[in-house]
């Protein structure tokens, strides 16, 4: 883990409200489930880092996929090319794919397909196939879409509003026949990640949890869950935790 000062390369807005800023990092090895601990100011206003997963790595070119949902986010999306941003990172631990013969398949929830691009890619550099199970509220927000098309074997996009037929990734995923994977890979709300829980789907799911951060490096125990009966720290423990052993608390 290293503090980093990074020069903005590149921004794009993907869809409304969602940006991705691309900044030069060379020798690192971020791993698909890593994220960074992002200073959106500059003094000390706000007072925490926001936590940010790396949704790609190229050749020294870091991708951070944000999406505004509050101040620190909207801070983060009016710097410009050229700026510069602090962040500390990578922190937590990976997705760690399943090389069995079985497929993986990837679920994820709105922005929760951040951190599934890096994995996505992961796999298809390392051989590994995956389909994906993709969906947004609104047809708009989806991102990505072209470059999940190239590298799966398969994807299904889910739309949840604007449809007579109320379709949702979980209902979705109840009508799919399960056998042909080995594990699966999840991030989106939380709410997707409980009734996915309640699903008892037949393999392994592996789902990336997003919480509130204080310190994002096991100091501060603001990122605590209960997991497999004790208190764990997402920060250092995750963010990847098996799905059926993360107790939600309702
Ligand atoms: C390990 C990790 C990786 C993440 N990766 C990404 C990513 O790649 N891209 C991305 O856009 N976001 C990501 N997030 C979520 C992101 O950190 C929050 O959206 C951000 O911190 C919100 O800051 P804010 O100041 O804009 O919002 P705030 O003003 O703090 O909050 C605004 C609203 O968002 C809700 N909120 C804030 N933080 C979270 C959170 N962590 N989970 C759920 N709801 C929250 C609040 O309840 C509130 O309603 C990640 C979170 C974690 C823990
Ligand atoms: S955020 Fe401080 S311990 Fe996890």
């Amino acid at each position: 883990m290293a503090l980093h000062r990074l020069k903005i390369i590149r921004k794009d807005w993907y869809a409304k409200g969602i940006f991705g800023l691309e900044l030069r990092l060379p020798g690192i090895s971020p791993l698909p489930g890593q994220f960074f601990q992002v200073r959106v100011g500059e003094g000390i206003d706000p007072f925490l880092n926001r936590p940010i997963s790396v949704a790609s790595y190229h050749k020294g070119r870091l991708l951070l996929v944000v999406k505004v949902v509050g101040r620190g986010t909207r801070m983060l999306g009016i710097k410009e090319p050229g700026e510069f941003v602090e962040m500390l990172g990578p922190l937590g631990h990976r997705f760690k794919p399943s090389k069995k013969k079985k497929k993986s398949l990837i679920i994820a929830g709105g922005i929760g397909i951040a951190p599934m691009h890096f994995l996505a890619e992961y796999m298809y550099n390392n051989m590994i196939n995956f389909d994906l199970l993709y969906g947004v509220r609104t047809k708009d927000e989806f991102i990505f879409r072209d470059a999940f098309m190239k590298k799966a074997d398969r994807c299904v996009f889910v739309v949840e509003k604007g449809y007579k037929k109320k379709d949702t990734v979980v209902s979705k995923i109840q009508k799919m026949d399960l056998s042909d994977y080995g594990a699966a890979y999840t991030c989106g709300p939380r709410e997707m990640f409980i009734a996915l829980q309640k699903l008892h789907l037949p393999m392994p799911v592996y789902a990336f949890c997003e919480d509130f951060m204080g310190c994002g490096c096991g100091l501060c125990l603001g990122c605590a869950i209960k997991y497999k009966n004790e208190y764990h720290r997402i920060c250092t423990d995750g963010p990847v935790l098996e799905l059926k052993e993360i107790e939600f608390e309702v």
